[in-house]
């Protein structure tokens, strides 16, 4: 066979390999629309954990974690049947008993669920609460939107009072800014009680009615059926018509404009800053009175970017088979922050890295690192290792890279003596230490190390002053 023919039947084989990888690797990818989140991820949702832990604490809300499978039902009558979450978006199953089930497209109505479900009626009022974990929407996929996405939630139950919804939108923005995100607007809007909802519906019913040409194939259905939610189409040619349209704030009853009234006498007394926008409705239909969103400043027309959103839902626990009981809650995307940190270049949250590097030679050597590196990780002392290499030189690599300040050097000889050569990297200094003092003498290098390393600091910074004098 000419050389020519075999390079080209190699090539054929390594073509159709390739073909088989691609096919067999692509059964294996993620479900469109979800993703990995990888290591190099973490440290941003790390972040937005911890500070939405603190300062949920700090505001004494209390975690609460509920199912990702919920009955369709509870957020037909939750979320609303007519909303797009659950006409078009939900991931809807049928369990081999005969369930109607669903991957959660929110908290909220969950939420609500359980405190009916656990008798949390019974508490003192309001009952706060916290969530963090994934919901489902089956959307179209683009940056910010996802199929699964996560949320944070917090949400206050038992209390009518407009100093709550401020002091909801208060925790929220603490969370912004603990975080380091800046410029966030906050949009806000009163939708009105049901009884100045009916009014103020049948007034743009007939606005709309009167320019129905105008208006996109789905604003006409939801023309029938909920025309406030014309007022948040994204469609340009909808924008024109809503644009003029009466506006819910000039429509409220007393109470509800009391109640808004005082919501914004609260905001100004903490000095928080507000966009009142008379198109924001929200998409949910549970909501009454309070609405709001979170938009990073350079975002205009809040379709898919908002950072998070919520507002007050006077009605759900009733919906849901509660008594009268008031509430208000929010919740952010979480995959939307992590992208808003990465455009504002945030800090991450990174944990402190190992001090103390243990390397080992030699097969008894290796089997005793593993009473060390319990006895140090049972002390509080963070220990890298990398026990499946033989060679000391490239675990000294290793240990460079990491920048540790000890390293700790088992040998052989070592090993059949119970000792360890301590090895400080910062002075270059080494001794050998028995087993039963390597905790302590590990932790005075470590101690005299920091002391050290904050001395220098101080000595730079203080060149750093004298040089600006
Ligand atoms: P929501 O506006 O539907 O409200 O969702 C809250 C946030 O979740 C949005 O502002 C956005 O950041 C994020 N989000 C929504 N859909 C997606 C998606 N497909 N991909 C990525 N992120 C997304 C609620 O869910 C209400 N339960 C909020 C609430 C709590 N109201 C009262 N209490």
């Amino acid at each position: 066979m000419s050389r020519k023919k075999v390079i080209v039947k190699k090539k054929d084989r390594k073509d159709k390999a390739n073909q088989e990888y691609k096919k067999h690797t692509k059964r294996f990818q993620t479900v469109r629309g979800m993703r990995d989140i990888l290591p190099q991820d973490q440290p941003y949702w790390q972040k937005i954990r911890r500070v939405v832990e603190k300062v949920a604490h700090d505001f004494n809300y209390q975690r609460i974690d509920m199912p990702i499978v919920e009955f369709v039902e509870l957020f037909e009558k939750g979320t609303g049947s007519t909303t797009d979450i659950v006409e078009k978006e939900m991931f809807k199953f049928k369990t081999r008993g005969g369930d109607n089930v669903c991957l959660r497209p929110e908290g909220t109505p969950s939420v609500v669920r359980a405190y009916l479900q656990h008798g949390m009626q019974s508490y003192s009022k309001p009952v706060k609460l916290f969530y963090i974990g994934p919901m489902y929407r089956y959307d179209r996929p683009q940056e910010g939107r996802f199929r699964e996405f996560f949320h944070f939630g917090f949400e206050a139950i038992g209390e009518r009072d407009a100093i709550l919804d401020a002091q909801l939108i208060q925790l929220a923005l603490r969370i912004f800014k603990s975080i380091g995100l800046k410029n966030i607007s906050l949009q806000l809007n009163s939708i009105g009680c049901r009884e100045c909802r009916t009014n103020y519906n049948n007034l743009l019913t007939s606005y709309f009615n009167n320019r129905k040409k105008a208006l996109c194939m789905d604003c006409k259905k939801r023309l029938k059926k909920n025309p406030l939610r014309i007022l948040d189409c994204k469609e340009e040619k909808c924008t024109h018509v809503v644009f003029q349209a009466p506006q819910t704030i000039d429509h409220l009853c007393s109470e509800c404009k009391g109640h808004f009234t005082m919501l914004l006498e609260c905001l100004d007394e903490i000095e928080v800053s507000y966009a009142i926008n008379p198109c924001l409705v929200r998409g949910l239909d549970y909501y009454t009175k309070t609405v709001f969103e979170f938009w990073p400043q350079e975002f205009e027309d809040g379709a898919q970017s908002s950072l998070g959103g919520g507002g007050r839902y006077d009605y759900l626990v009733k919906t849901l088979g509660g008594s009268d009981t008031p509430a208000v809650g929010f919740a952010c995307g979480i995959d939307r922050m992590v992208l808003e940190m990465r455009k504002q270049d945030t800090k991450a949250y990174y944990p402190s890295s190992p001090k103390v590097y243990l390397a080992q030679l030699g097969n008894l050597a290796k089997k005793k690192s593993l009473k060390i590196f319990e006895e140090l990780e049972r002390n509080g002392i963070m220990v890298a290792e990398s026990f499946g290499k033989g060679n000391l030189g490239s675990q000294f690599r290793q240990a460079n890279q990491l920048g540790v300040s000890i390293v700790l050097i088992l040998g052989q000889r070592e090993a059949l003596d119970e000792t360890v050569i301590l090895k400080d990297m910062e002075s270059g200094s080494q001794e050998v230490v028995t087993f039963e003092q390597v905790t302590k003498e590990v932790k005075k290098r470590i101690n005299k190390n920091a002391k050290s390393a904050k001395r220098t600091v101080a000595r730079k910074s203080g060149r750093r002053n004298k040089r600006k004098k």
